[in-house]
């Protein structure tokens, strides 16, 4: 009975097709086959069967309704390509220039609740990790996905000092660089320059080949990082002591005048809690570029340069040298009121401010925060520090800042405890770049991994000249612009 009502239904329905425009035909018909169906018993609408966890949309060009499955808050962009005005119809697209709401990837490494304030690395809260673990353990966890045990740890460990050295062409390399070259264009490079001294990292279809490569970049990150340091200074290049941990080689190479480096224990762990912070932040600027790069297939230090490169950009990782030129250009604590009034007025941004994802406050900034008090306490205060409290006291209770919950970021204050270590303002993103090193190595795994993934490659919407013929040069006439 059912199915003979739908039947004659649809028959009338293309003999009147005839005698009215298809436009209102197909809604006012979409509209009654939904109350039929309803009426048959059936739970659809528009003829489809409707699930809780689905999206029913009508195409108001045909009519036509569409169901599309949700899966964990997300509808696949692709479905939305049956959605046709007819045949010949590419299908519909999504715009979503800079990704403002697209998930591009399914991730287990690390979670955000930007409204909530909430930072894990494979499940564990940042501020457990920042009180407890050395950056190597974040590093072990963040690419095999659980804490390791003291055996695992160790061959961890032994496995990163065992490739800390650079080929010594890397040294020339670094060498060819103006003594004013910035530190983050000379680690780019030199991360890149991998690619050519490990030709066998193009096998990336091998895990263990992938792997060798992880840990060699994990391993010559800081001897890289280091080197530019000291080529900018002027400085001869201290080799890895395999016999340090992992930051305290660091801090060696870069420091070291003439024997061993004294570090201060409260400094270095200071700057080891601020790798752990820096050390993933899912499928921020940097690390899409790591994933979109990889995705090609091209080797890891490629795709990794391709990261190093992204975080250099002042919005990114190079916001925590900004915040400092920012500070040193307001100068004083009085300035700051005009300082906030040109940013109300859409002249300026406040470095250190906003983020993508944390609409409060970002938790590594609350952290960095105290870690600056215990530095400050062995340094010395650094003065701009009055500046930046004053900025943030001021933002914090402006509607300007508040209304769009700007609150202070990653960056904010961790260049006033990198300038209180002894390291120059140029020198900040290759710290940051250092941290977040592990995090690309693990993202770039998983995204080889993922069957999901094919080759990053976006679609546009085309705004530019319809098809015209080619015309001769001296046919041109010069005012006539492409
Ligand atoms: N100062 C003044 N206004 C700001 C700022 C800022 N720092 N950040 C955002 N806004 C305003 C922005 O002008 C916009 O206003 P309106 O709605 O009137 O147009 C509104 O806030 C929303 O900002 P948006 O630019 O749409 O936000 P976004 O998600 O595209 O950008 C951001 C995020 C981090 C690039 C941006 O907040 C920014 O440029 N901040 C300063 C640079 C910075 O500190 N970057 C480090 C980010 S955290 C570490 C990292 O990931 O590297």
């Amino acid at each position: 009975m059912k199915s003979a009502i739908l039947f004659s239904f649809i028959i009338s329905r293309s003999s009147t097709i005839l005698l009215l425009p298809d436009v209102l035909i197909n809604a006012i018909y979409s509209f009654f086959e939904g109350l039929l169906y309803f009426a048959c018993g059936i739970d659809v609408f528009g003829g489809l069967p409707v699930s809780n966890d689905s999206l029913t949309i009508t195409d108001n060009r045909t009519g036509r309704t569409y169901e599309l499955a949700i899966n964990d808050n997300t509808i696949r962009a692709n479905d939305l390509r049956q959605i046709k005005v007819d045949a010949d119809d590419f299908g519909l697209m999504t715009y979503d220039p800079s990704f403002m709401s697209t998930a591009a990837c399914r991730s287990a490494i690390t979670f955000i609740d930007g409204e909530r304030g909430i930072l894990r690395y494979r499940g564990y809260p940042i501020e457990q990790l920042a009180e407890k673990s050395s950056f190597l353990e974040v590093a072990y966890l963040l690419n095999e996905g659980a804490l390791p045990d003291q055996e695992q740890f160790d061959r961890w460990t032994d496995k990163i000092k065992n490739h800390t050295y650079v080929h010594t062409n890397i040294i020339k390399f670094l060498e060819g660089f103006r003594y004013d070259a910035h530190p983050m264009g000379m680690m780019l490079s030199a991360v890149s320059a991998l690619s050519t001294f490990y030709p066998d990292a193009k096998n990336i279809k091998d895990p263990e080949n992938r792997y060798l490569q992880r840990v060699r970049l994990l391993a010559k990150a800081p001897t890289i990082a280091a080197f530019a340091f000291r080529h900018s200074r002027g400085l001869p290049f201290v080799f890895p002591d395999n016999d340090l941990d992992y930051v305290g080689n660091f801090v060696n190479m870069t420091f070291s005048i003439g024997g061993r480096h004294k570090p201060n224990p409260v400094l270095q762990r200071a700057l080891e809690v601020l790798f752990v912070l820096h050390a993933d932040h899912e499928q921020n600027c940097s690390t899409s570029a790591v994933r979109a790069v990889g995705s090609s297939h091209v080797d890891l230090f490629s795709a990794v340069s391709a990261g190093v490169a992204a975080l250099y950009g002042p919005l990114h990782g190079g916001a925590n040298e900004a915040v400092i030129k920012m500070l040193d250009e307001i100068g004083s604590v009085q300035n700051v009121p005009n300082f906030i009034k040109e940013v109300k007025e859409g002249k300026r941004k406040l470095m250190g401010f906003g983020h993508r994802v944390y609409k409060s406050y970002d938790p590594r900034a609350k952290l960095i925060k105290r870690i600056a008090d215990e530095v400050f306490d062995q340094t010395g205060l650094n003065p701009k520090l009055k500046i930046a409290l004053e900025l943030e006291r001021i933002a914090l209770e402006e509607d300007y800042f508040v209304s769009r919950k700007l609150y202070p970021n990653v960056d904010f204050y961790s260049g006033l405890i990198y300038q209180a270590m002894g390291y120059p303002t140029d020198y900040f993103t290759v710290l940051f770049a250092l941290g977040r090193m592990p995090g690309w190595l693990a993202q770039w795994e998983e995204m080889l991994l993922d069957d999901d993934q094919k080759i990053a490659r976006p679609r546009q919407i085309y705004t530019g000249s319809e098809e015209r013929p080619y015309v001769p040069m001296e046919k041109r006439k010069t005012s006539v612009t492409a």
